[in-house]
């Protein structure tokens, strides 16, 4: 693919670190949330679905960030304005992920950028990808409760390619579990140790 081609976007390389997690906590997690052989499927239909629309998906995120002033203050230096520059730098990768959700094989690659992503809202890696000056994590309570806007603004588009409603069913409820998946791994930097 073009991905070398986006800034800061460092899947599968060298340097990211090895997570902390490991497969059959993986495993147990996707058990906990009833993750079938038929939400693989739903996601790769998904990417299918998605893949020309990543642009308009991440537009809809960013008009909600930007109309919240408490959480668009994540791309701004205390008391001071959003850094325009960090969101279109994050933009990119936030696209890529979208499509990386759908196709990527969830394996100890995958987990490792799932590690390197929860680390960069954290105050060990937040801000320094992209060089920036802002704020230095963003609260884990707005991770988990980003869950919602980020599943229920994803239904229109995956309805929009004409599929039937019990596809688009699946293909919503893949993607919950898999945005639910992802924020249950990105806890673990937050959590006290012993506690995760
Ligand atoms: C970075 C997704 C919650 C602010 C990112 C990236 C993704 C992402 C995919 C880019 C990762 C990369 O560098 O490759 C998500 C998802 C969330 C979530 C799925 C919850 C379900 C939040 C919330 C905020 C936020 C609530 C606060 C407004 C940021 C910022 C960055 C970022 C500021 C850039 C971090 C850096 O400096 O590297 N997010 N995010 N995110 N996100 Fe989130």
């Amino acid at each position: 693919g073009t991905t070398g081609s986006i800034p800061g976007y460092t899947y599968g390389e060298p340097q990211v670190q090895h997570s902390p997690v490991t497969a059959a906590e993986l495993d147990a997690l996707k058990e906990t949330l009833l993750w079938t052989d038929g939400d693989d499927q739903a996601l790769r239909l998904a990417g299918d679905v998605l893949e020309d629309q990543v642009g308009d998906v991440v537009a809809t995120w960013y008009d909600y960030v930007a109309v919240h002033p408490h959480l668009v203050a994540y791309f701004a230096p205390a008391g001071g304005a959003p850094d325009p520059e960090y969101l279109e730098r994050v933009r990119a990768r936030f696209e890529q992920w979208i499509l990386d959700t759908c196709r990527r094989p969830y394996d100890d690659v995958w987990l490792d950028y799932q590690y390197e992503i929860a680390l960069r809202h954290t105050q060990a890696k937040k801000d320094q990808t992209d060089h920036v000056n802002a704020v230095d994590r963003v609260p884990l309570r707005h991770i988990i409760a980003f869950i919602y806007p980020i599943t229920a603004t994803i239904r229109p588009f995956l309805s929009a390619k004409g599929h039937d409603r019990d596809d688009v069913d699946r293909m919503y409820e893949a993607w919950f579990k898999a945005v639910t998946l992802q924020v249950a791994l990105w806890s673990r930097p937050y959590a006290r140790e012993g506690d995760w």
